[in-house]
Order: C-alpha cells, then structure tokens, then sequence
C-alpha cells in the first residue's frame, strides 16, 4: 500500500536519518516541513520527496497544511514529530518570553497543529502518528525546564489522542542519545550534568541516527 510520510525537522540529524532510509523503501513519498534541505535532498526526485517550507516557530503551519491537503488522498499516513528545540539551557530565573514562544511553537504547537489537522481531513485512513520524544520528558534535568515540560506535553498529547482516537495509531519513542548537532549544542552549553553528556561522546555512546530512524522505522513497521 502506497504510504505518504510526513516528517518535520528532516534536513538534519535524525530527521534527514529517517528520509535517507526512507528513500529506499518502494510506494513512499515523503514530505518534509522543514526550513531547509539539505544538499542531497535539492536532487531528489518530485516522485518521492517534497519540501515545503515551514519555520515551526513563525507561525506558518497553516501554510503547510493547506499544501498537505493538495497533495495526500486516501494512503496510508505516517506523520513523524522529530523537530525538536532544546536551548536556551539556562535556569528558570533566566528565561525570557521570546524563548517560551520559540519551544512552544516548535516543540508543542506545530505538532498539536498537524495532529489536529490529520485527525480531522483524514479519518478514513490509516494514520500513525510518532512522537520522537526524549528521556527528558520523564526525568528532570537542571536547566531544561523548557525542553524537558515540552516533551512531557506532546507524550501526554499522545496519550490522550490515542484514547480518542483508537482506529489509528499513536507511539511515543524516545531514541535515546545520538550523534547530532542537539548533542553538540548540549556539550557546549552550561549546566550541573553536562560532563555527564561530554561523556557519552568520549566513550562512544552517543548513537548513529541512521541506526536509530532504522529501528524506529521497524517499531511502526514501514520497514521489516
Ligand atoms: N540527539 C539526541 O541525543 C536526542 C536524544 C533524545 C531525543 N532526541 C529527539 O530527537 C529528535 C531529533 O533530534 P536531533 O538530535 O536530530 O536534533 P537536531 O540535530 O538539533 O535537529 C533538529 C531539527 O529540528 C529542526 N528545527 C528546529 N527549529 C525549527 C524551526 N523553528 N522550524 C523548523 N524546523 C526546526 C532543525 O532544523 P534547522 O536545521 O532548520 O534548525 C532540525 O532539522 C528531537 O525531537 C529530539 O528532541 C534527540
């Protein structure tokens, strides 16, 4: 069955893992909304891969999905929510409203936006929805006060989702730590755990975010 996959954030890290696995498999067409693409992805082909343009933090998504409307019909969906902002890493005297409205908008509005939007235009299909989330949603670290409650917002997002609507399916997954830019940005910011993330890398414990989208792309059976 011909399956449309949706993926934000997929010029980097694990979003660009997910599509590079995805671009292999037959009957996929994947849709990125995200800011860029990357050099690879300017030569793909219009059959298999779509950009559209999104900022998740402007406000756009509406953009966005009057272009999703164009475009899917009656496949199975797969929107994966893998856009992610973690900083500022500061403390919570030090958070100004700027930085509040950049993670809601990018970590919790955008993806309740999409949801919403799939919920409603498609019911008759098969949709399933993937949050990557982190291990940050269930365990607080000092200085992420921000990252750390938007991920437990869009588990529990998901949860509550799955209970309304049982004929599709919902997973949150956390990937665990992997070799991206968060990672770097994390290593380089100041915070009482970070020597404890300065060595995950040393030790060869940050994981290939190609192994990772493989094995997510099993969990949700897209591929065996
Ligand atoms: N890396 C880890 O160790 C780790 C651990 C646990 C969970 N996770 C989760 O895994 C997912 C992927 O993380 P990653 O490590 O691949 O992160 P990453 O390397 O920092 O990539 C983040 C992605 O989000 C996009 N993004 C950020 N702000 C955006 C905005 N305003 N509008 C549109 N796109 C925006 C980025 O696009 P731009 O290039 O345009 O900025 C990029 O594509 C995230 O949900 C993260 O929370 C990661």
């Amino acid at each position: 069955m011909k399956k449309t996959v949706i993926i934000t954030g997929a010029n980097r890290g694990l979003g660009k893992a997910f599509v590079d696995v995805l671009m292999t498999i037959d009957d996929c067409f994947i849709i990125s909304l995200s800011r860029s693409v990357s050099k690879d992805q300017e030569e793909f082909s219009s059959k298999k891969f779509q950009f559209i343009k999104t900022v998740l933090s402007k406000n756009d998504i509406q953009n966005s999905l009057k272009m999703l409307k164009n475009t899917i019909s009656n496949e199975a969906i797969y929107f994966i929510n893998n856009a992610s902002l973690i900083e500022p890493i500061i403390k919570i005297e030090d958070i100004d409203e700027a930085s509040i409205d950049d993670i809601l908008s990018v970590n919790i509005k955008s993806t309740m936006l999409i949801t919403s939007f799939l919920l409603k235009n498609y019911d008759s299909n098969q949709v399933t929805f993937v949050n990557i989330s982190s291990g940050a949603a269930n365990r607080p670290i000092s200085n992420w006060s921000l990252y750390c409650s938007s991920k437990a917002c869009i588990e529990m997002f998901f949860k509550v989702a799955e209970t309304e609507y049982q004929q599709h399916r919902f997973f949150n997954i956390n990937p665990g730590v992997m070799d991206t830019n968060m990672q770097k940005s994390i290593r380089e910011s100041d915070f009482p755990d970070v020597e404890n993330f300065k060595s995950f890398q040393k030790e060869g414990k940050l994981k290939n975010p190609i192994d990772v989208a493989k094995d997510i792309l099993k969990t949700i059976q897209i591929i065996e």
